[in-house]
């Protein structure tokens, strides 16, 4: 997916330096290729020999190496990538940058370089949340500088708070989408996937059928077109796709959480088969078999995620996409669907038994617009997932 793409991966100084590791790997597994500089403070956290292993290359440290200037000066190693990636970015490197200073090799070329630069800032929650890097922040996105997160989460510091860098397939995807030539470059999509499973006690729980092809599918293809794509995927079989934003989660409340976590979006496509009810109250031990004795479980309504979202009055993404699985009257039923819902399309699909679709590699679908009904022929389910992400695409504009 990043085939010939050439990254300067520049690892500052910080527990999350380790992360970058996997940065590495995951570009190089799509296959970019990447050029690392260490910072003196980020060999304090890896080493060069373990970067240059990984990336197959030689690792920049210094400025003033001779050999390096003669083989390739750092004006020139500035701008031998398409893309400047900082990762860990600390409140010191993101200082520099904004401030312009160029004191060491990591800090020059990112004043020389001429290519988009896209930083995972990583420090202690009060560093980030600090009015001086707040600053710095806000004028380096005014000097059109990417941002990869950072999230809330626990700190190796023992604090929690913002300032936990992405995880390395967050920051993979917004390298990705940084990438990106596709109609879809720029723009975040939100896609759902998967069943849920909804617990009755610690080790059972209530599931469906859903096996996330479609939905992965969906998600691959708008990778594939430029979009940001995050993936919030209950537990299913088919494996996420490379280059998202994954988010696992097991229960409705748990993607619901998830899914108002990951907008503002400019679309979302909620591919997810919700379980409809969970278990009223889960029992936190094991509910024993006593001979004789039926348990009996009580039911709860699980929250309509499509429901909620296209019903938001503030943030609601541009085009919201939800699917109807019918068995009978597929149109009618769709058609219903789309107004109950609010949603601005349904991609309805007939599941009778006998179609095979679910958890088949096929699916047949009906897409259901403000304009009426379009049936689509037969087809692949990624063939249905590029054709719905074209007119996804196209409907952004
Ligand atoms: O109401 P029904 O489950 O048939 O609607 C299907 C559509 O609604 C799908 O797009 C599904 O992802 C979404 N949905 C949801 N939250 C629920 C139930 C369904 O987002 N609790």
């Amino acid at each position: 997916m990043l085939a010939g793409k050439r990254v300067l991966l520049i690892v500052g100084g910080g527990i999350a330096a380790f992360k970058a590791v996997d940065v590495i790997r995951g570009l190089r597994a799509q296959g970019a290729s990447v050029t690392p500089v260490l910072t003196k403070a980020g060999s304090e956290f890896v080493t060069p020999l373990t970067l240059s292993v990984l990336a197959g290359s030689k690792v920049y440290q210094d400025l003033f190496d001779l050999t390096e200037e003669i083989e390739m000066g750092h004006i020139e190693l500035s701008r031998s990538a398409d893309l400047v990636v900082v990762t860990p970015a600390t409140a010191d490197l993101l200082g520099k940058m904004a401030n312009g200073l160029a004191n060491d090799l990591a800090s020059t070329l990112l004043m020389a370089t001429d290519k988009p630069v896209l930083v995972a800032p990583a420090m202690n929650v009060r560093m980030w949340e600090h009015p001086a890097t707040q600053r710095n922040v806000k004028l380096l996105k005014s000097d059109g500088v990417l941002f990869c997160g950072p999230v809330e989460g626990s700190m190796a510091c023992g604090e929690f708070g913002f300032g936990r860098m992405s995880e390395p397939d967050e920051i993979i995807a917004a390298i990705g989408a940084a990438l990106s030539e596709g109609p879809l470059k720029g723009k975040h999509v939100l896609v759902t996937s998967g069943p849920t499973h909804e617990p009755i006690d610690p080790v059972r729980y209530i599931a469906n059928r859903s096996s996330g092809q479609q939905g992965s599918a969906i998600a691959a293809a708008l990778v594939a077109l430029g979009a940001h794509v995050t993936f919030v995927t209950g537990p299913a079989d088919a494996p996420p796709p490379q280059g998202v934003t994954l988010v696992k989660v097991e229960t409705a409340a748990e993607m619901k959480t998830a899914v108002e976590a990951a907008l503002p979006a400019d679309a979302a496509v909620f591919a997810a088969a919700v379980a409809d009810w969970r278990v009223a109250s889960a029992s936190g031990s094991k509910i024993k078999k006593e001979a004789g004795k039926l348990p009996t479980l009580e039911f709860a309504e699980n929250p309509d995620i499509l429901k909620t979202v296209s019903h938001m009055s503030e943030g609601r993404p541009r085009l919201v996409v939800g699917f109807a699985a019918e068995t009978d009257d597929v149109i009618a039923n769709a058609t219903a669907k789309r107004a109950r819902k609010g949603c601005d399309w349904i991609v309805a699909n007939d599941v009778s038994p006998a179609t095979g679709i679910m958890g088949g590699s096929e699916n047949a679908v009906t897409l259901i617009t403000e304009h009426g009904s379009e049936t689509w022929e037969r087809m692949g389910k990624a063939e249905v997932a590029e054709r719905l992400a074209r007119k996804i695409a196209a409907a952004l504009g």
